[in-house]
């Protein structure tokens, strides 16, 4: 098939790729130039496993094409899919100005009927909206259907979720279209939900909402093992063994971060207000997020008293391992707070940096090497479970660092280790104890 994806970000620079390495002649349309000269000269912008060989396999073979012009990526395709970001509005809304944007492009220039792909996560309705401006401002004698086709790939593992998703959801209230949809994906042999529109736009939004309340969930039950001693470790362990709960997203941590579940959540309680039902389990997982996320730095003050003048290294930037995103990672709060404290940061991260730069200019001292950044450091935070860390020796933080303290917040380490190396080791929901092995008073 003919397909155009609307926004080459992490969502559509992976469909499009894949869906070309399908077989699919696909045109990756953004407005931002810089980024489309990168893909034409076969580079990705972004860091994704996997991505960049099957990009360039796709441009030489002739299958994949980038552009910024809206006539060469919109005026004739079987498929256009939207994937444009849908900010958080400062009231928690999602910001539907790039959606309505492209929307409007697009029924400008068609010239043949099409099919259009909601992919962007939308609030309900979003889709309809959509059709209605598509409708009002195409030439009057094309059929243009708009579909909801949400995405549930997790950066980290975008091509392998695409190639091995759970589901593929399409919510259509034409038959016809949403036939194409399932033609175009049925080489992938994921199972696949049809329903109407709404119900679709709908099953993202859940789907984040739950996953974040289980993180928040198994966070709440951390702080209270280490108030009551015990271990979070076993005890995620216990509840992850019933099969109606499952081991997945069970890990207690500093919270949730990225550009879906704190965007996702905060839309969808708004929406909830909308039509005037109060979503408050979801505003608490809200909350209780935002106040993990603030653990470390007052685990640090607590410890430590005043951190001015502190030399401090912040090990791991990205929201998650496997990625360069640092939308709404918790790095960003405990930097931010650090500095504030008048704390001096090195930070480290091994794909991140130029992302983080962006953010922190010349604030902070930033670091690919794991070593370069506790180096007479006084505390070491780690924010994000790469891999580099949880295999990066605990005795090197005694010979690196000034007086070895770790506030981790991600349970890189287990605790024997911490005592074996005797280094003074904070987790998350795990019994504290000193390099000596007497306990550390949090309260
Ligand atoms: N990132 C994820 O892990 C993920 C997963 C599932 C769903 N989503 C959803 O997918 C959507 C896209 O997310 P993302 O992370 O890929 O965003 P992104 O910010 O990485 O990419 C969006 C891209 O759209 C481009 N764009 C903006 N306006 C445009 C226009 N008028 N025409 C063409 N391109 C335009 C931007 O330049 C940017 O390159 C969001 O709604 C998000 O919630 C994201």
């Amino acid at each position: 098939m003919k397909v155009t994806v609307a926004g080459t970000g992490y969502v559509g620079l992976v469909t499009g790729v894949c869906l070309a390495d399908l077989g699919h002649h696909v045109t990756c349309m953004d407005v931002q130039e810089e980024k489309i000269n990168l893909l034409k000269a076969g580079y990705s912008p972004i860091y994704e496993t996997g991505l960049e060989p099957i990009l360039q396999k796709n441009i030489a073979n002739g299958r994949l094409h980038f552009t910024t012009n809206p006539k060469e990526a919109y005026a004739q395709n079987d498929l256009i899919f939207i994937t444009v970001g849908t900010p958080e509005n400062p009231d928690g809304t999602a910001d539907l100005q790039y959606v309505e944007r492209v929307a409007l492009t697009i029924a400008g220039q068609l010239e043949d009927d099409v099919i259009v792909c909601m992919k962007s996560t939308v609030p309900v309705g979003t889709t309809e909206k959509v059709q209605k401006i598509i409708e009002q401002n195409k030439p009057p004698h094309l059929a243009v259907e708009v579909v909801s086709n949400p995405e549930f790939l997790r950066e980290g593992s975008a091509v392998e979720d695409f190639y091995y998703g759970d589901r593929i959801v399409i919510g259509s209230r034409n038959q016809e279209a949403a036939a194409t949809l399932e033609e175009l994906y049925s080489p992938l042999q994921i199972p696949m939900i049809k329903t109407d529109i709404r119900s679709a736009e709908m099953i993202k939004y859940a789907s984040n909402a739950f996953l974040a309340t289980k993180i928040s969930f198994i966070n709440e039950i951390s702080t209270l093992c280490e108030k009551i001693g015990a271990n979070i470790d076993e005890v995620a362990s216990g509840i992850g063994s019933d099969r109606r709960i499952g081991p997945h997203f069970l890990q207690a941590g500093i919270g949730y971060g990225g550009s879906c579940f704190p965007k996702d959540t905060k839309a969808l309680a708004q929406l909830a207000g909308n039509v005037q039902h109060p979503f408050e389990l979801l505003e608490a997982v809200i909350k209780v997020n935002n106040r993990q996320q603030s653990l470390p730095v007052e685990k640090a003050k607590h410890l430590l008293g005043s951190l001015q003048g502190l030399k401090v290294a912040v090990l791991g930037i990205a929201f998650k391992p496997k990625t360069d995103d640092i939308r709404e990672a918790a790095s960003i709060k405990i930097i931010t707070e650090l500095l504030n404290e008048g704390a001096i940061v090195t930070a480290y991260d091994p794909v991140a940096i130029p992302n983080a730069e962006k953010v922190f200019g010349e604030k902070v001292m930033f670091t690919d090497e794991i070593r370069e950044a506790i180096l007479h450091a006084d505390l070491a935070i780690i924010a994000t479970e790469w891999d580099q860390i949880k295999m990066f020796p605990l005795y090197l933080y005694s010979e690196y660092m000034n007086d070895a303290l770790i506030i981790d917040g991600r349970n890189c380490y287990s605790l024997a280790q911490a005592k074996r190396h005797e280094i003074k080791y904070i987790s998350i929901g795990r019994p504290v104890e000193q390099g000596d092995g007497s306990p550390v008073s949090l309260n």
